[in-house]
């Protein structure tokens, strides 16, 4: 069983680089499931049919679904959801301010984690594929299960303070089917899926980029915040990509900015490997198309397989009260190596080539005391 996570800022081609993938595992023979958690759904359209949260055999071992959080919210949620709603009411809020307000935080990410747990326990696919919605987003959802224990907690402690000031109204709203009974439970199935998102034989991330300043951040963003969760990214998929020359000198200038670009993609995800996919002329939907897309990206390579993986990409640990952030950086020779933070990036020079990294929150405001390169790994300290 593997789970494949695509990630990635929006527009950067997350839908059809995911798509692309699970066609072409599904032509090799086995059975993929591909879903997509974003509430702005395209997954239909690059396949050109119909979805719902019942998966569809798009063709031959191909199951395609998207998850409407919204809907089940409303549907099978609703309990927890009126329940909290009538609070919100009794303090004051209107109706429909209430309703809006009662979806709880990370809500809809549990619903959405709760789905591809149940997809990768049913044992109906050998290979689950996870369309997520834009970076932000996602990375509350990748926190979800290692925080679910505490909004667990913090539910309970709702019930039992809502009981007292609000009893007589309660009464009426109360679930027939104690909804608290549930949460266990669900927490149960959140640890087992947290285990599976981190058992790298079973889990790795990718993420999907353009060349272009901004979505190049993102995707840093996106390695930093993986690593600090211990999840595995097994490769970066470097999408619409201008054709190596032109000679047309406005699109020759688009081109050199983004070989300038792809360099920097090049140092910056050293050592996990580059994918890439030029910018197709014609839309690349159904699934001839997305197969292909995907011979382009993986060559022979079967991408169901776990494409990298490295314990020791970028590790964040306090040692004698101080964080210290190390990179491996194999088969790297540092004869001149400069360490600076500008803002929420650190700018590592080593030789004449730059590595930047987004700083987690943690680091954010903290100067560097050292940096120490041996054995293939650049460890840099913090202040405390
Ligand atoms: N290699 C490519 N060549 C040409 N067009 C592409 C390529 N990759 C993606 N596109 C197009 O770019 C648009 C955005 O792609 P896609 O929907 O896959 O991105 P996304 O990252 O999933 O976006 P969102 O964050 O909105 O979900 C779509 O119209 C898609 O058809
Ligand atoms: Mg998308």
């Amino acid at each position: 069983m593997r789970i494949i996570l695509y990630l990635g800022k929006g527009g950067v081609g997350k839908t059809t680089v995911s798509a692309s993938t699970a066609t072409s595992i599904a032509r090799r023979g086995q059975r993929v499931l591909i879903m997509s958690t974003d509430v702005a759904h395209s997954l239909a359209d690059a396949f050109s049919v119909e979805l719902s949260s019942t998966p569809l055999e798009v063709e031959k071992n191909l199951f395609a679904m998207e998850v409407n959080v919204l809907a089940e919210i409303r549907e099978n949620w609703n309990e927890l959801y009126s329940y909290f709603s009538s609070i919100l009411m009794h303090d004051g809020a209107n109706e429909i301010v209430a309703e809006e307000l009662a979806i709880m935080p990370g809500m809809e990410e549990m619903i959405s984690l709760r789905y591809i747990w149940k997809a990768a326990k049913s044992g109906d696919y050998d290979v689950v594929i996870v369309d997520a919605a834009p970076t932000g987003e996602t990375m509350r959802l990748l926190g979800m299960p290692e925080s679910y224990g505490w909004y667990s907690d913090k539910i309970g402690g709702w019930h039992s303070k809502a009981i007292g000031f609000a009893a007589p109204l309660l009464t009426k709203f109360m679930p027939k089917k104690n909804i608290f009974k549930l949460m266990p439970e669900v927490n149960e199935h959140m640890k087992e899926l947290h285990a599976m998102l981190q058992d790298k034989s079973i889990t790795t991330f990718r993420v999907v980029l353009n060349p272009e300043n901004m979505v190049i951040k993102e995707a840093l963003r996106v390695q930093t915040y993986l690593n600090l969760f211990g999840y595995k990214l097994d490769a970066a998929i470097v999408n619409k990509i201008l054709p190596p020359s032109s000679a047309d000198s406005y699109l020759q200038s688009l081109i050199d900015t983004q070989a300038k670009y792809l360099r920097i993609i090049e140092n910056c995800f050293y050592p996990v490997p580059i994918f890439r996919a030029q910018l197709s002329t014609e839309e690349i939907i159904n699934t001839d198309k997305l197969d292909n897309l995907s011979k382009q990206i993986f060559g022979d390579k079967n991408p169901a397989e776990v494409l990298y993986i490295n314990d020791k990409t970028q590790v964040l640990a306090k040692v004698d009260g101080k964080y210290v952030l190390s990179l491996y950086l194999p088969n790297v020779e540092v004869k001149k190596l400069n360490v600076n933070i500008k803002g929420d990036e650190l700018l590592v020079d080593i030789n004449n080539f730059r590595k930047s990294i987004i700083l987690p929150n943690v680091l954010i405001g903290r100067k560097t005391e050292g940096a120490d390169f041996s054995e293939g790994n650049l460890s840099i300290t913090f202040s405390s």
